[in-house]
Order: C-alpha cells, then sequence, then structure tokens
C-alpha cells in the first residue's frame, strides 16, 4: 500500500498517538456484547499499524489500557487482556517481517504474567527493529506516570546526584515512559468524546488534536488518512507568530 496520493510525503507526522475509543458503544449498536467490539478493535489495530509503516510513520502509540480501565468488570479485563496477549502472539511474524519494534509504556507489574511473559518477549525479539515503533500505552496514566517521574527526580535531588537548578524541561522528558520516543505530533481520539482522558498529559501540550465521531472498530484507512490530512492542512505555530514561522 504506498502512500495515497492524498497525503502530502514531506509532512507525515513522526509520532501519532490514538485513544481508540467507542468499541463498546459500536459493539451495543450492532446487539453484541462489549468484548465483540473489542474483538473488532483488535482489526482496526491491525490495519492501522499497518497504514503507519506504509505511510512512514515513526512512532504510533496506541492507549490499549489505562490505569482507570482496571475498574471495568472482572470478565471485561480479563477478555481484553486475553486479547492483547493473543494480538501479540499473532502479531509477532508480521512485526518480524515489516521491521516493527514493540515497546510499551505504563505499569506493565500490575498485568496478569502470562500477558507480561509475551509483552515482553514481543519487546525483546523486535528489539533490533527499526522501521516504525508500535508503542502500546498498557496500564497507562499521565499523572500516574508524572508522579513516578518526580519522585525520580526528587530521589536523585535528595542524594545529590541532580541539583534542583538543573530540573528543566528536558529533565522531566527524561523521566518519563517515554524518554526515548519524540513528542507525539497528532493525537487522534475516536468515538465522539473529546478529552484527554490522562493519556500523555505531558507530552501532548503541542500535538494537534483531532477528534472524530468515527467509533474505533470503523476507523480504518480511509479514516486515518483524513485525520492526517486534516493535520497537514493545519499551521503548527508553537506559539510563535506566522511571521517569525516563515523566518524559521
Ligand atoms: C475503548 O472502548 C477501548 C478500550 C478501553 C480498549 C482498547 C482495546 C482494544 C482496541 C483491543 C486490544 C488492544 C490491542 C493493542 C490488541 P470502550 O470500551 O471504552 O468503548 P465505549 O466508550 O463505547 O464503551
Amino acid at each position: 500500500m504506498p502512500v495515497p496520493q492524498s497525503l502530502d510525503p514531506a509532512y507525515i507526522p513522526r509520532h501519532v498517538a490514538i485513544i481508540m475509543d467507542g468499541n463498546g458503544r459500536w459493539a451495543k449498536s450492532h446487539n453484541k456484547p462489549r468484548l465483540f467490539g473489542h474483538k473488532a478493535g483488535v482489526d482496526s489495530v491491525q490495519k492501522i499499524v499497518e497504514c503507519a509503516g506504509e505511510f512512514g510513520i515513526e512512532v504510533l502509540t496506541l492507549y490499549a489500557f489505562s490505569t482507570e480501565n482496571w475498574k471495568r468488570p472482572v470478565d471485561e479485563v480479563g477478555g481484553l487482556m486475553g486479547l492483547l496477549k493473543n494480538y501479540l502472539q499473532a502479531e509477532l511474524s508480521k512485526m518480524l517481517n515489516n521491521n516493527i519494534r514493540l515497546i510499551c509504556i505504563g505499569n506493565i507489574k500490575k498485568l496478569p504474567q502470562d500477558v507480561r511473559d509475551v509483552l515482553e518477549n514481543t519487546i525483546k525479539e523486535t528489539a533490533a527493529n527499526d522501521k516504525l515503533i508500535l508503542n502500546l500505552a498498557l496500564s497507562y496514566g499521565g499523572r500516574a506516570e508524572l508522579i513516578r517521574g518526580i519522585k525520580s527526580i526528587a530521589d536523585k535531588v535528595r542524594s545529590g546526584t541532580l541539583k534542583s537548578s538543573e530540573i528543566d524541561e528536558g529533565c522531566i522528558d527524561r523521566h518519563l515512559y517515554t524518554a526515548d520516543i519524540p513528542d507525539p505530533d497528532l493525537l487522534i481520539r475516536t468515538g465522539g468524546e473529546a478529552r484527554l482522558s490522562n493519556f500523555l498529559l505531558w507530552q501532548a501540550s503541542y500535538a494537534e488534536i483531532y477528534f472524530t465521531d468515527t467509533m474505533w472498530p470503523e476507523f480504518r484507512e480511509k479514516a486515518f488518512v483524513d485525520a492526517i490530512i486534516e493535520y497537514q492542512s493545519r499551521e503548527r505555530r508553537f506559539g510563535q507568530t506566522s511571521a517569525q514561522l516563515i523566518k524559521g
């Protein structure tokens, strides 16, 4: 699948982050249980990962399971964990063939041991790949991530390995799960809600945000291309004036 003609190949976002919302409502609209929606959501994940690689996106971050999602019914949490494990097992060969590296952000110690084993194995097996980074946010929350980073900085200041005068944006970046990847350029939320829901709170400071009513199970190539077209049509000024940007 080549880069669609409707996209400017010179202005592809480096990092796209997605809040995959709407699986449950999509299932309900088809008179099916919620897990049916999550299964269809996995098909969208496969398709969007494929597109991201073809379009030349460097990092694709998917909000697959939030810190708040642990409060869902036990059956649904178990179902989601099973889908994640199956996905990782089924996709390993494709990740290796397509030069995709898997990483994750979040408190993965909370995941069931069998899921964690498969996850850690996939991370290890794909570590040398360098076309697309597929970053799964798992048991992830932006506030928890910031607390973890701030605690680590405080420990270093207390032990004398870091001066408080050295704490700047770069220092905070280096203490987040995302230390090794660029900030998202484009953040997409499907499912019709217009919230960040504790996702990449620090990192999304300058991201273009794109909300769509399309439910995640229906978010496929055309919807993804539309989001990138919208991104490409926006002027990104980082707080500067248009004239400053033209001057470079
Ligand atoms: C939100 O829909 C979606 C989730 C909480 C989970 C997303 C998970 C997947 C797409 C499948 C597993 C992921 C991978 C990477 C294999 P919702 O249930 O909140 O929908 P609703 O708002 O309509 O109820």
